[in-house]
């Protein structure tokens, strides 16, 4: 496992589990990780985003379980896991809050130029007031279109109702009439959502449905004016089409928290002044990555005690 946040190392001593550490933070092949399993006999891995978890890994003789420390679980193969009878489980819930505040941070900053200006300050060309220095977009009274509207796409809409913002949305399924009414919500087509929005905030998991959902086509469906925030996989969005459409301006801004290869970002972004870039922290509050760390390490626990975890995610799979 990497290191994981206060109490949970406590409820692991508390439980007697051997931990076999993993270096933090860097990235680990499946190769790695499947020879670290089977050579310490692990029966669990506490799993984090940048992880691998296919079949490789999941093979392992002896492994019953799988706890992402995320509420995304697109690193790890579903299927495969089911296959070879591990449980895989993640952490909703806990981050929706903290992770629609990130969003809301990301649409605010690229709209109004709060990272480009504090490098503008920084660097001594803040000569004195002025009227045309550093103009941006309004974000209250202004449309919002909301790609997914699960836990973290409704805490966005919710934030949002403050803001006087109408709010579009897509999704598979339909928010109910009165959810929709509170929210002030009408759920219409993408290329609807795309042309009309003045925000574009991305709330679906990574899937082979929703990779490059947001290409050079549909950037080009959006307002020059308008404003796209990914807090929700890096593949969702073509990386080397939206470099192109902010270079060229055909929208105004961008604020990234994810990437399409993390942790490397497209060189094209890198030197836009148009592009906030956050290094995947939407869910970094100190009491979320608490509480993310916690619910991983309970759903790890049950599932080595032979028990059906809180957040399983393949229920087929019988524990014991
Ligand atoms: C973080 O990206 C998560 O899915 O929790």
């Amino acid at each position: 496992m990497h290191p994981v946040l206060d109490p949970a190392p406590a409820l692991l001593e508390e439980a007697a589990v051997e931990v076999v550490p993993f270096p933090d933070g860097s990235p680990l092949s499946e190769a790695a990780i499947r020879d670290a399993v089977e050579r310490e006999g692990c029966g669990g891995i506490l799993s984090q985003v940048m992880d691998p978890i296919r079949e490789v890994v999941l093979s392992t003789p002896g492994l019953r379980i799988v706890a992402n420390v995320a509420v995304g679980f697109d690193n790890i193969d579903i299927p495969a896991a089911t296959r070879h009878h591990v449980m895989a489980t993640h952490t909703p819930g806990v981050l929706t809050d903290t992770t629609a505040d990130f969003a809301f941070a990301l649409m605010m900053a690229a709209a109004r130029r709060v990272a480009e200006g504090d490098r503008f300050l920084r660097a001594g060309r803040f000569g004195g007031w002025a009227i045309d220095m550093l103009l941006g977009q309004d974000v209250w009274g202004a449309t919002l279109g909301l790609v997914g509207v699960g836990r973290i796409g409704g805490a966005v809409a919710r934030r949002a109702r403050a803001f006087d913002m109408p709010i579009l949305y897509t999704d598979e399924v339909a928010l109910p009439a009165d959810v929709e009414r509170e929210l002030g919500a009408t759920r219409v087509e993408l290329d609807e959502l795309l042309a009309r929005a003045d925000f574009v905030s991305l709330h679906v998991p990574l899937s082979p449905g929703t990779r490059h959902l947001i290409g050079a086509a549909q950037l080009d469906r959006m307002k020059p004016t308008a404003v796209l925030v990914n807090t929700s996989r890096g593949p969702v969005v073509d990386e080397a089409a939206l470099a192109d459409a902010l270079r060229a301006g055909r929208i105004f801004a961008a604020g990234l928290d994810v990437f399409e290869r993390e942790p490397e970002v497209h060189p094209g972004l890198l030197d836009l002044g148009n592009v906030v870039l956050a290094p995947h922290i939407a869910s970094g509050s100190v009491r979320t990555r608490s509480e993310m760390s916690v619910l991983a390490v309970r759903n790890l626990l049950a599932g080595l005690r032979g028990e059906r975890p809180p957040n399983l995610l393949n229920p087929e799979v019988v524990p014991g």
